[in-house]
C-alpha cells in the first residue's frame, strides 16, 4: 500500500498586491453581487468571467423557494458566457460575495457543483481557468481548476 498526497497551490494576498486587470475583474464581481436574488440566505454573490476575446460576463447568484432551483453566481456566469461566447476559452474567473451589509472578510470558495462546471469549461477549451477568490482581508488566486478538484470526474 502506498499514500497519494495531493497537493493545491494557492496563492494567498491581498487587493494590493493584484495587478490592474485582476483588480478590475474583482471590482465587476463585487459589482455583480449587488444584483443578485438571495432573499433566502442573503448572501449575495457577484461572478465575473474573463474571456479569452477579453469580453468580460458577470453573472449572481439566483436563489427560488424551491431552493435546489436556485443557482449559484458561478454557474449563472458561466452558463451566461458559454450561451453568448460559444467560442471563447473562459480565462478568468473572479467571485466576491456580500452579507450584512458588507463583503466579507475571507474569500468565498466554490461549491462542488460550480467546481465541476469550472472543470468543464476548461477542458472544454483546454484553456486552464484562474481562479481569483475575493475576500477583503484575504484574496486566494488559484491558476487552474484542477487545483479545487482534485481526481475529478471527467470523460475526456
Ligand atoms: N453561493 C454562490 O453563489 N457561490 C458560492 O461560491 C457560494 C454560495 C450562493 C448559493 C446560495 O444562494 C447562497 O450563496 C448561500 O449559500
Amino acid at each position: 500500500m502506498k499514500n497519494l498526497n495531493i497537493t493545491a497551490k494557492i496563492r494567498v494576498c491581498n487587493y494590493e498586491e493584484l495587478n490592474s486587470s485582476e483588480k478590475n475583474l474583482i471590482n465587476i464581481a463585487k459589482d455583480a453581487t449587488l444584483k443578485a436574488y438571495a432573499p433566502y440566505s442573503r448572501f449575495q454573490v457577484g461572478a465575473a468571467i474573463l474571456l479569452a476575446n477579453n469580453e468580460i460576463v458577470t453573472g449572481n447568484n439566483q436563489e427560488n423557494a424551491a431552493s435546489p432551483s436556485g443557482l449559484c453566481a458561478e454557474r449563472t456566469a458561466l452558463f451566461y458566457a458559454n450561451s453568448q461566447f460559444p467560442d471563447e476559452a473562459v480565462d478568468t474567473i473572479a467571485v466576491a460575495a456580500y452579507t450584512k451589509g458588507d463583503f466579507i472578510d475571507e474569500p468565498v470558495t466554490p461549491c462542488g457543483a460550480c467546481r465541476q462546471v469550472i472543470l468543464e469549461a476548461q477542458n472544454r477549451y483546454k484553456h486552464p481557468v484562474r481562479i481569483i477568490l475575493y475576500g477583503k482581508k484575504t484574496i486566494y488566486i488559484i491558476e487552474k481548476i484542477t487545483d479545487l478538484l482534485p481526481l475529478a470526474f471527467s470523460e475526456y
